[in-house]
């Protein structure tokens, strides 16, 4: 009877929990593949909202049709007591990435994140510079949570009392098999708001979902053709005849350089800040861009929003700012239309209107003990944890539209992003610099619409330097961070040579990298990504009878079951493996397909584990067959509008090759209007000769290819 009574109450609450649960959401396709869903009442000021989301239509257009790739019942919501509780099915077998800049893993599935903005504190959990609630599975979709809230994820370690698949219960005296973790069929995620909006991008592949997302977010952001070249971040108090020396030292010795970057020290006063000239150090900013002009090299100027009483816009903005200072600076509530005039109009007048080229936006992330606080409030209503979700966010799109309106490109760096912001032409960065973390969070930044610079700054030895060199190159921004001890490119005698020849080739590819960041912008691709988005790295297990995987038959289910987060793929064709400092020969999982060597085009492999001792001269980059790489002449700055460049187009392996070659004119925003060009390349062997063609420009768009020649890489 006892028993019975216990059975009853039991299903009473398994079937009450299940009707807490059973407030299923529905779905409107609001673009090819992507699915909206409500639940409760959602706030105003949401991630897509502050960045401003326009969907990139077209694109998305161009997309694989899809059918909704979960099941609709299986994704359940309840809204109780102000907070949103959200459950997304989880099957077994299924990997996810995602959930923003992390710079220690890259599979997410087992972890509980709070996805909190701050300044990236040595742990993956969930606090970091762009803590982006999206994800994607190898299952071949993406969920994105449209909150600027922290949010709590259990992704893959709660169970619930309704999980489809209950775990075994098992008797941990007896029982070698119990486990402290046991299997979660959900990710689970708590959203402190009283509703919210809910994203589903379909695939069919990964890559597809996180294109879907970028899209949504309007495409990729574009740089200028100038961005992809090099630049140098000068010593904090350096004046402008400082910035004169280094571009000519940089000229003299032969290293690339497209811009400047000027640390704290140009601003009067900084921390807090008062976004004025500082006159003695640089009495004539407008002169000094002119001259850097003509040079080809341009100025980034940094910069945190924290306002010092002595900044001309101090009383105006006092009224607008918010409860709490940093660094004695107020922080000013930029949601409110009326600050963003005079707080940006500081920053556009007599910077961005004298030629500035674009910002560092720092100090927009954490951490806890110098930000506001969370007991801070703001004009706006807003409160501080939106405010901290969403500062960097804001900084990149209000300085993007300054530039937008101008119809002039920037490329800028920011320590703070969220969802939303894949088009804002920013490259994240931080203090941290563990060169091999920096490696996983470049994995990562492709999973979620950021782009995330391995800069170098500083190092113990020469090998180390030119081995953070190397990745620098095959990296959205190749920075050199010299702001505390002004290293140089030539610092290290040693590695002098290796490092300019580096530098030269990340010159000579720029056809190729600018190409790539077009294909990020027009189809969502992002340019530096996670091999877990390529095609024939991950397939499916092969468990021999005792359970064990057979890694000589199956290379992959290493690649499966432990992170690969030391080799990425950058563009269409390269797969790059760094080296780290001490590391003399290193294993490459290359995907199924034949690869290439990028220096040789020696074949290297197809769907195996290889190892390779490069030297320390060479970072290895490899080729997928039929890749086409086109090159540029070396130069010491990027191609200007309408400058013509010679084209030398690499190919390998022995398929037939097809690359889109981007053009337009690399500075303004007209290819918004369709002032622009997808130029088709095609190569094939025939009878052991390379037969090769460019499709010609067409009528009426930018032209700025010269002479095209072809070069086999692979003798067979
Ligand atoms: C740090 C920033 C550095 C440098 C420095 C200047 O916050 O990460 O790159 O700009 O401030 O004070």
């Amino acid at each position: 009877m006892k028993k019975s009574i216990g059975l009853l109450l039991f299903y009473l609450f398994f079937s009450f929990t299940a009707i807490l649960y059973a407030q299923s959401i529905s779905w409107t396709e609001i673009e090819s593949g992507i699915w909206k869903g409500v639940i409760g009442q959602p706030e105003k000021f949401d991630l897509l909202k502050v960045a401003g989301v326009q969907s990139y239509h077209a694109g998305l257009e161009q997309m694989p049709k899809a059918g909704f790739p979960l099941i609709q019942q299986e994704i359940t919501g309840l809204v109780k007591g102000g907070k949103t509780y959200l459950r997304f099915p989880l099957e077994k077998n299924e990997q996810l990435f995602g959930f923003g800049l992390n710079f220690q893993s890259v599979f997410q599935r087992g972890k509980v994140l709070t996805l909190h903005v701050d300044n990236y504190g040595g742990k993956d959990n969930g606090r970091t510079h762009a803590p982006i609630p999206f994800y994607v599975s190898t299952k071949g979709y993406g969920i994105f949570i449209n909150s600027a809230r922290y949010i709590t994820v259990y992704a893959g370690t709660a169970v619930s009392l309704n999980s489809k698949s209950v775990p075994d219960i098992k008797d941990r005296n007896m029982d070698k098999s119990w486990s402290s973790h046991p299997y979660s069929d959900a990710v689970e995620i708590l959203v402190p708001a009283a509703g919210v909006e809910i994203y589903i991008f379909a695939g069919p592949t990964t890559l597809n979902a996180v294109s879907r997302y970028n899209l949504l977010n309007g495409g990729g952001c574009l740089p200028p053709r100038w961005g992809l070249g090099f630049t140098q971040r000068m010593q904090r108090l350096t004046n402008a005849q400082g910035v004169v020396n280094e571009a000519k030292s940089f000229e003299e010795k032969g290293y690339p350089l497209d811009f400047i970057g000027l640390e704290p020290g140009w601003q009067s006063k900084s921390y807090p800040c008062t976004f004025e000239w500082d006159n003695t150090r640089f009495p004539d900013p407008i002169g000094l861009v002119q001259e850097m002009l003509k040079k080809n090299i341009r100025i980034n100027l940094w910069t945190n929003p924290y306002l010092s009483p002595q900044a001309p816009i101090y009383k105006s903005l006092l009224p607008y700012s918010g409860s709490h200072t940093v660094w004695n600076g107020i922080v000013t509530d930029i949601s409110i239309p009326e600050s963003r005039k005079i707080f940006f109009g500081a920053l556009e007048k007599g910077k961005i209107d004298i030629g500035i080229s674009g910002y560092k936006i720092d100090e927009v992330d954490g951490g806890d003990d110098f930000l506001w606080p969370d007991v801070a409030n703001f004009p706006s209503g807003h409160d501080a944890e939106q405010m901290r979700q969403t500062y960097g966010l804001m900084m990149q799109r209000y300085t993007s539209e300054i530039y937008h309106q101008r119809n002039q490109r920037t490329f800028g760096l920011v320590r703070a992003s969220n969802g939303g912001g894949a088009s804002f032409p920013y490259v994240i960065y931080n203090d941290y610099y563990n060169h091999q973390d920096f490696i996983t969070a470049l994995s990562n930044s492709g999973f979620g619409g950021v782009l995330w610079t391995p800069e170098v700054r500083s190092s113990k030895t020469a090998e180390e330097w030119l081995r953070r060199f190397q990745s620098n190159v095959f990296s959205p921004m190749a920075m050199i961070n010299a702001w505390t001890n002004g290293t140089k490119p030539w610092s290290f005698p040693e590695v002098a040579d290796q490092v300019k020849t580096m530098a030269n080739l990340r010159m000579q590819m720029m056809p190729y990298w600018y190409s790539e960041f077009a294909k990020y912008h027009f189809r969502g691709i992002p340019p530096f990504r996670s091999m877990y988005l390529e095609d024939g790295f991950t397939i499916a297990s092969t468990i021999t009878e005792n359970g064990r995987v057979n890694l000589e038959e199956n290379p992959y289910e290493e690649a499966r079951t432990k992170e690969v987060k030391d080799q990425y793929m950058a563009g269409e064709y390269l797969l790059v493996a760094p080296l780290f400092t001490g590391q003399i020969s290193r294993n490459v999982i290359l995907p199924i397909g034949k690869w290439y060597d990028f220096y040789t085009g020696i074949y290297v492999g197809d769907g195996e584990v290889i190892s390779t001792t490069p030297g320390l001269d060479k970072i290895p980059v490899y080729v997928k067959d039929g890749g086409i790489i086109p090159m540029m002449p070396v130069m010491l700055h990027a191609p200007k509008a309408g400058q013509k460049i010679d084209l030398e187009i690499r190919y390998y392996g022995d398929k037939p090759g097809n690359y889109s070659l981007y053009d337009d004119d690399g500075e303004t925003y007209d290819y918004e209007k369709g002032i622009y060009s997808f130029r088709q390349i095609l190569v094939k062997i025939i009878n052991g000769k390379l037969q090769g063609s460019i499709a010609p420009a067409p009528i009426g768009k930018p032209d700025n290819i010269g002479n095209v020649t072809y070069k086999k890489m692979t003798n067979y």
